[in-house]
Formats: C-alpha cells, structure tokens, sequence
C-alpha cells in the first residue's frame, strides 16, 4: 500500500470498530478526544524539540529513525494505533544481554529469526544486525515509516552491513510467522485488541508448528502485559521495570 492510499478515513474506521468490540461508545469517543488532545499537544513546537533528544544513534550511525521527523499524518495514525517512538539503544542492549543469559549456550542467536512487530523506521532491525541472527525481519504497518525502514537497510548494506534485513509493510496482527525459532521484539507496538488478536495468531502458529520463542517486550503497560501473561502458550521468564521476558513453553 502506498503513502498516499492509507487514508486516515479507513484507518480511524478500523480503530473505531476494533475499540468498539471492548467498550461502549461514550468511552471510545472520550479515548479520541484524548487522542485528539495528544496531537495538538505533540505539535507544539517544544514537543518537536523534545523529539530530536533520540538522534545520537542516527548521527553515528548516518540514518534516519528519529521520532521528530515523522509527518503529522503517521503522527495521527500512529495515535491510533501506536505512536512511532525508537528504542533507546542501550535499552535494547541491555534486554538482548537478559535474553542471552537465558538462551542454552548451545543455542545462540544464529539458530533464531529476530521479528521486530511494529519496526517503525526500522532502529531496533539495525541494532539486531549486532548479535548475529540467523535472519532479521521487520513488520510495520504505516508505509511511511516502512519506506525510511528499506533506507535505513540499504544504507547501512551498501556501508558494509553484512546482514539483509527484511522489511514487510503491514498489519501485525495478520503476520504469518516463519516456522523456525524466533526472537520477538515487541517495543508496545499494539493497542490491546490488537494485541489480543496477535497473540491469538501466534498462539495458533505455535500450535500448528512447535518451535522455541522467546518474546521481548519493552515498556510494557500493566494491562498488556497481563494480556501476555494470559496467554497458555507464553510464561513469563523475567525483566524489570523497563522490560519483559517471555518464552513459549517448552510443551507447545
Ligand atoms: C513504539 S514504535 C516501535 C518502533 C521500533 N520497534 C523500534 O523499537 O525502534 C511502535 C510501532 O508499531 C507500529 N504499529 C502499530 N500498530 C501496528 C500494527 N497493527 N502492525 C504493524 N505495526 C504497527 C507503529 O506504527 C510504530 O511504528
């Protein structure tokens, strides 16, 4: 799908039904008022400025996934569904240094797929290529941010990268899971009835295909994590504040 043709129409149409499956109208119309009230806030000019404070990475690293750049279309549908914001990078390093304490030593990064849900300009790929996956992929579903993910990649190939990275424009909650041991990265990608009906994807993916994962998710709100928690195929293994550390269970 290109730029142009995601609408915001069809997109708040989605939103408004996926709200409505879990609540009434009167909440689903105070929820938009307090989007609403989120972007006019976030396009004040010293929101704007807050935003460049993540660019150290893309000065070392000549790239672009900082949040300030982000047009006030994928602004709004990112209020939508999730606003685009990238990882810290000594944030992630600090989860995948907790995720390898737990992995087997026989069993290293190279056997397992890295799926970033929700990758955004693609910060959380680039930082992957460090721990040498066997492959990298990226789900994101606004094509703008899509689009700045594939130069990232390609920049940072023609610049000697040595791993491909994979970048998919869609909707998470339809992503159909390779069937090999994955990482998943999720950086509070999906609202939670999304996130019901990714989970339920990938509880059924498991079940058809018994493989390992171990899932990160960074910046868990309380809600969504209990939602994960829920879920039978996933325990959870660890993490701190910042952080949680899942793994499918060992039966699945
Ligand atoms: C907090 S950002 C994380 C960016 C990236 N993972 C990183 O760590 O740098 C969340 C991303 O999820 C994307 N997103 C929201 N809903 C999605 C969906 N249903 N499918 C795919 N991506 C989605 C948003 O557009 C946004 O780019």
């Amino acid at each position: 799908m290109s730029e142009s043709e995601f609408n915001l129409l069809p997109a708040f149409a989605v939103w408004w039904r996926q709200e409505r499956t879990e609540a009434s109208t009167i909440t689903v119309l105070h929820r938009l008022l307090t989007i609403a009230w989120e972007f006019v806030r976030d396009s004040l000019p010293e929101k704007r400025r807050e935003r460049y404070g993540d660019v150290d990475y893309d000065w070392e690293k000549r790239v672009d996934t900082t949040a300030a750049t982000v047009s006030w279309r994928a602004r709004l549908l990112g209020l939508l569904n999730s606003p685009y914001q990238p990882v810290p990078p000594e944030e992630f390093r600090e989860m995948m240094a907790a995720l390898a304490v737990h992995l087997d030593p026989l069993s290293d990064f190279s056997h397992f797929t890295f799926i970033d849900i929700g990758s955004g300009k693609g910060r959380a790929l680039l930082l992957a290529t460090e721990y040498g996956f066997r492959r990298i992929i990226g789900i994101e579903l606004l094509p703008e941010l899509d689009r700045i993910a594939r130069e990232n990649a390609l920049a940072f190939k023609q610049r000697g990268g040595k791993m491909e990275i994979e970048v998919v424009c869609g909707d998470a909650t339809t992503f159909c899971f390779p069937v090999e041991p994955i990482v998943l990265f999720l950086f509070n990608p999906l609202p939670e009835p999304a996130l019901r009906v990714f989970l339920q994807n990938l509880e059924n993916s498991l079940r058809q295909n018994p493989r390992p994962l171990w899932m990160i998710y960074a910046n868990p709100a309380f809600e969504k994590e209990k939602i994960v928690a829920g879920n039978p195929l996933l325990s959870k293994v660890g993490g701190t504040h910042q952080y949680s550390l899942f793994r499918s269970s060992r039966e699945n």
